[in-house]
């Protein structure tokens, strides 16, 4: 079956963050939203009548996830990744964003040092600082067109600190983590005795041509000090059902972390994201395939257009993800002039950049889930806007 990824779908009145509160985030409602990190493609067709069959039941009681339900997710990671998991490693979270926060809060003290790598998704800031752990930024390093990371900064900044929380793959700027990079960030991790969190949950997102390293697979010592985040919520498009997953091999810490999850009751998760879940994990192979290759189609499409008619515009192109990140900083704006320049007179509604953290002035992160005739209205519009500046 070939699914239609041009299918244009209104979204209003859906109470959908990207497009109903465009008002609120950006003051007015016209811009074109390609922010928040859902997709403008219909969940497939295959989940949503799991769902239906669901709803039709009257009664929608109490509940727990089913055999079924881990053993989807068990067989998606060893096809996948060949990672092998475990039933019992894998705990319920209504969100990666509250896992962060609830493993912060139950594996870490107060003024413990947490360390980051920005430009990096912002919810890791509020994760620590909330708390009132100290935020570390190991910035990461811009370098020919692409990112690396800081090793020899975060030796020094390990030494006394707790717990890193990495990006992989890593939004906003897109990179897939190679193995050795990989390798080069267990060795210091295991060395340093620090608490690792890896949010995975783009880790099904990485485009064709790179491959994804679960951060567990790459040293026998992260075993006793790593939790691996992930969901099927970014790459099915099912983030308003809330469902995900933390999985924690130690019997120890996994304890310490269901314990905090158990002691503010957040534990059972919906009906229908359990089902939902199931399902894009058992049927979501073949679709999975295809949105990928749409997906990357739009990254070639939006970056080949503008690197000729808007050269200006460094485009970041991402090797996961389906956000791009764009450095508008030749055209000479600040910070609050590119976001209302983005607003007002390209008319789109995307994420400033200076919202990652450091390293992020300058740029914007614009999402490309959407049909390939959105992406084409974009790059009109930041051609039309931007070619005023140059
Ligand atoms: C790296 C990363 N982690 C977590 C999330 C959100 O997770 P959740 O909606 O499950 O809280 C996002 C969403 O954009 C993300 O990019």
């Amino acid at each position: 079956m070939t699914y239609d990824f041009d299918k244009q779908i209104d979204r209003s009145e859906t109470s959908s963050i990207k497009y109903d509160l465009r008002n609120t985030i950006f003051g007015t409602g016209e811009v074109l939203p390609m922010w928040v990190a859902d997709m403008d493609f219909e969940t497939p067709d295959f989940i949503r009548d799991a769902v239906k069959a669901r709803a039709e039941h009257p009664i929608y009681g109490y509940t727990f996830r089913s055999d079924s339900y881990f053993q989807a997710q068990i067989d998606w990671f060893k096809k996948q990744y060949n990672w092998e998991i475990e039933k019992d490693w894998i705990v319920f979270s209504p969100g990666i964003v509250p896992a962060l926060n609830m493993a912060v809060l139950a594996l870490t003290n107060r003024g413990d040092k947490i360390i980051v790598q920005p430009p990096v998704y912002f919810p890791f800031f509020t994760a620590v600082s909330n708390h009132n752990r100290e935020l570390v930024n190991n910035e990461l390093i811009r370098e020919e067109g692409t990112y690396r990371m800081n090793f020899d900064q975060l030796e020094e900044q390990a030494v006394d600190a707790r717990m890193l929380i990495l990006c992989n793959p890593h939004n906003p700027v897109g990179r897939s983590w190679r193995r050795e990079e990989l390798d080069k960030l267990a060795d210091i991790c295991v060395r340093h005795n620090l608490l690792v969190i890896s949010d995975e949950i783009h880790s099904d997102l990485v485009l064709p041509g790179h491959k994804h390293t679960p951060f567990a697979c790459v040293h026998p010592g992260l075993k006793s000090s790593l939790l691996t985040m992930h969901a099927a919520s970014k790459t099915f498009n099912l983030a308003g059902l809330a469902t995900s997953s933390v999985i924690i091999e130690d019997e120890t810490l996994r304890d310490q972390f269901k314990q905090f999850v158990d002691f503010l009751h957040v534990g059972m998760g919906n009906i229908f994201g359990a089902v939902a879940t199931e399902t894009a994990f058992r049927e979501g192979g073949e679709w999975h395939k295809q949105m990928l290759r749409y997906v990357s189609e739009n990254v070639n499409y939006f970056t080949d257009q503008l690197s000729v008619k808007l050269p200006q515009l460094k485009v970041f192109k991402p090797e996961a993800t389906y956000m791009v990140w764009l450095d508008f900083s030749a055209f000479g704006l600040d910070d609050d002039a590119l976001k209302s320049y983005i607003i007002k007179e390209a008319g789109l509604g995307l994420n400033a950049g200076i919202d990652f953290g450091s390293g992020g002035s300058g740029f914007m992160r614009i999402n490309l889930a959407c049909p390939r005739q959105t992406v084409a209205l974009a790059v009109e519009k930041l051609i039309l806007a931007f070619s005023k500046l140059s």
